[in-house]
C-alpha cells in the first residue's frame, strides 16, 4: 500500500445516488440524503488520515433548487443539522469549513448557519473542506465575468490583462488549487455543472457504489487508481 506518497492535494467529489439508494431501501429519498451525511463523515476523515489538503463535496447544485419543494427543505434542513451536529468534530479535526455556490440563494436559517462554522473554523489548517451549496459552474463563469467587465469597463482592468490566471482569481475557488482527482459515485459519467473550469487536467474515477454506501476504503481505493495513472497535462 503506497497510500503515502503521491497523496492528491484536492479530492473533489460529486456525491450521487442518494435517492436510488433510498428507492433500493424503500424509503423516501429524504432517508438518503440523511444515510449520505455518514458517507461525507467518512470522507473528511480519509482525507484527513491521507493528508490530502483540500476537499470539495458537490452537495447541492444550481440545478437541484428545481427539485420537489419538499425534498428542497429537507436538504436544507439537513444541511443546517449536519453543520451543527460536526462543528466540534470539524474543530477536533483541524478542519476548516468553506463554501462555493449561490449562497445568498441559501435559506436565511441555513446561511447563518454555514456562516457560523465557517466563521469558527477559519483557523483550522490541516484540511480544507469546501462545500459547493447552490453551486453551478455556468453560473460561477457568468458571474466571473461580469465583474471582469465591469473592471473592464471602469479602467480598473485593461483587456489585456485578461488570462487564465487572471479568470481563475474571478471564480469562487480564486484561493483553493484545481483538483487533482474528480470522483463521482453512482456509475454516472457527468459532470453534471461541477467545476468546469477548475477540472480541466483532473483524474476522473467513476465509482459505482450509491453515496450512502461510499466508505473510507472506497476513497483509498479511489486514490490508489489516480496514483496508477500518468498525468501528462499536455505533455509527452
Ligand atoms: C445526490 O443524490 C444528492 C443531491 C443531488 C443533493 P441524488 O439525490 O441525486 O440521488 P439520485 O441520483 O436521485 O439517486
Ligand atoms: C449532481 O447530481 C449534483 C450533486 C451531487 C449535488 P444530480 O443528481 O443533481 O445530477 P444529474 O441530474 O444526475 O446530472
Ligand atoms: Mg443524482
Amino acid at each position: 500500500m503506497k497510500l503515502h506518497n503521491d497523496i492528491p492535494q484536492h479530492v473533489a467529489i460529486i456525491m450521487d445516488g442518494n435517492g436510488r439508494w433510498a428507492k433500493n431501501h424503500g424509503l423516501p429519498r429524504a432517508q438518503g440524503h440523511r444515510a449520505g451525511a455518514e458517507s461525507v463523515r467518512e470522507a473528511i476523515d480519509a482525507c484527513k488520515e491521507m493528508g490530502v489538503q483540500y476537499l470539495t463535496l458537490y452537495a447541492f447544485s444550481s440545478e437541484n433548487w428545481n427539485r420537489p419543494e419538499a425534498e428542497v427543505s429537507a436538504l436544507m434542513l439537513l444541511l443546517e443539522k449536519f453543520l451543527e451536529s460536526k462543528l466540534s468534530d470539524l474543530m477536533r479535526q483541524d478542519v476548516r469549513l468553506l463554501a462555493i455556490g449561490q449562497l445568498d440563494r441559501l435559506p436565511a436559517k441555513t446561511r447563518a448557519t454555514l456562516d457560523r462554522v465557517i466563521a469558527k473554523t477559519a483557523e483550522n489548517a490541516s484540511l480544507t473542506l469546501v462545500l459547493a451549496l447552490s453551486y453551478g459552474s455556468r453560473e460561477e463563469i457568468a458571474e466571473a465575468t461580469k465583474k471582469i467587465a465591469a473592471e473592464v469597463k471602469s479602467g480598473a482592468l485593461d483587456l489585456t490583462d485578461i488570462s487564465p490566471q487572471l479568470f481563475s482569481r474571478y471564480l469562487y475557488t480564486a484561493d483553493i488549487p484545481d483538483p487533482d482527482l474528480l470522483i463521482r459515485t453512482s456509475g454516472e459519467m457527468r459532470v453534471s455543472n461541477f467545476l468546469l473550469w477548475q477540472i480541466s487536467y483532473a483524474e476522473m474515477v467513476i465509482v459505482n457504489k450509491l453515496w450512502p454506501e461510499f466508505r473510507q476504503g472506497d476513497l483509498f481505493d479511489a486514490v490508489r487508481e489516480y496514483q496508477k495513472r500518468h498525468r501528462r497535462f499536455g505533455g509527452v
